[in-house]
């Protein structure tokens, strides 16, 4: 468990155990891992050249959920790097994580603990049924505080940019900051997470437009994923409100088990409705595009 979701964890340095994650997960080798820590320390043994903004920004997030790209050292094999110049790293904020990283004396190459494109894990029985014969233990620390990924962010040119939204807000790092982050098209052989399906549940997922659902799925048994009221706009067999106060956080945390709580119900559908895309409506509805047929 990280504070986030799920990871599955692998020696950063041991190119045959970062393998077996890629073979556990079905995750094509072309994308690369995120390089868990837990002290300072280790970050030297795996990145240089920090700049001094990145430097303030994990100064001030870390431990959590925030992802920094650096230029890696030569001792990170290409494997957890996906053949990249840089590594991703984070701290995060899970005693359970953080004491398994100390313990095991290394840095830990972990992608979140999911079959490649499905949903994210916030829970242990989660990772034991999409994994469960492919890995030997699972450490359940309960659900995941946070419940959505790291936000990821890379330097280059004296801009900072923002490859992935997550755990924490935009907003927050450009206080910290002083200034905005960038936004990108991100290559693909960069892009976090940025398939064009993943994230997805079984059931077919929808974002709806409105408040109305297409026609075709009258008949059909449907499931609502709703952001802060009850959907008495429709009629559906199941529906899950993601806050009831309108709190993007608590929607956050929410968000993924959720949509694994409608996808084990048999429905033929499930519709999602929008969020707010500030804070963390950003990682959200990121998240939703990648998982729906319709965006
Ligand atoms: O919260 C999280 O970030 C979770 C927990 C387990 O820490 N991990 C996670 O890992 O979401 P994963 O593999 O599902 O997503 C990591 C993303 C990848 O999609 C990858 O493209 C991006 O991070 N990434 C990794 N190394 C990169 C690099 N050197 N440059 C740009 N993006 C990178
Ligand atoms: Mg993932």
């Amino acid at each position: 468990p990280t504070e986030t979701v799920y990871g599955l964890g692998a020696n950063a340095f041991d190119s045959k155990a970062v393998a077996s994650i890629f073979e556990a997960k079905k995750r094509p080798k072309f994308d690369p891992l995120i390089v868990h820590i837990s002290n300072y320390q280790m970050l030297g043994m795996v990145a240089k050249g920090i700049p001094k903004e990145i430097e303030k920004l994990i100064q001030f997030f870390w431990p959590g959920p925030l992802t920094v790209v650096l230029p890696k050292k030569e001792e990170v094999p290409a494997l957890t790097t996906a053949g990249l110049p840089t590594v991703a790293v984070r701290m995060p904020q899970h005693p359970v994580a953080l004491r398994l990283i100390s313990l095991s004396d290394t840095p830990i190459a972990a992608p979140s603990a999911n079959p490649f494109g499905k949903l994210s894990p916030t829970r242990a029985e989660q990772v034991y049924k999409g994994l469960k014969d492919k890995i030997e233990l699972i450490l359940d620390g309960g659900p995941t505080p946070i419940g959505i990924e790291s936000t990821i962010i890379k330097e280059e040119g004296g801009e900072i940019y923002l490859l992935r939204p997550g755990g924490i807000a935009v907003e927050d790092i450009e206080k910290v900051l002083g200034k905005k982050l960038k936004q990108r098209e991100i290559p693909k052989i960069e892009a976090p997470g940025s398939f064009p399906s993943h994230y997805s549940p079984t059931t077919p997922l929808y974002i709806l437009k409105g408040k109305e659902i297409p026609k075709g799925f009258s008949r059909k048994k449907i499931g609502i994923l709703a952001f802060s009221s009850k959907p008495d706009y429709i009629k559906c067999d199941a529906f899950r409100i993601l806050s009831p106060s309108g709190d993007l956080k608590e929607a956050a945390k929410n968000f993924f088990n959720f949509l694994y709580e409608l996808d084990c119900l048999g429905l033929d559908a499930i519709f999602a409705e929008k969020v707010p895309q500030k804070g963390l409506g950003l990682a959200i509805m990121d998240r939703l595009k990648k998982a729906s047929q319709n965006e």
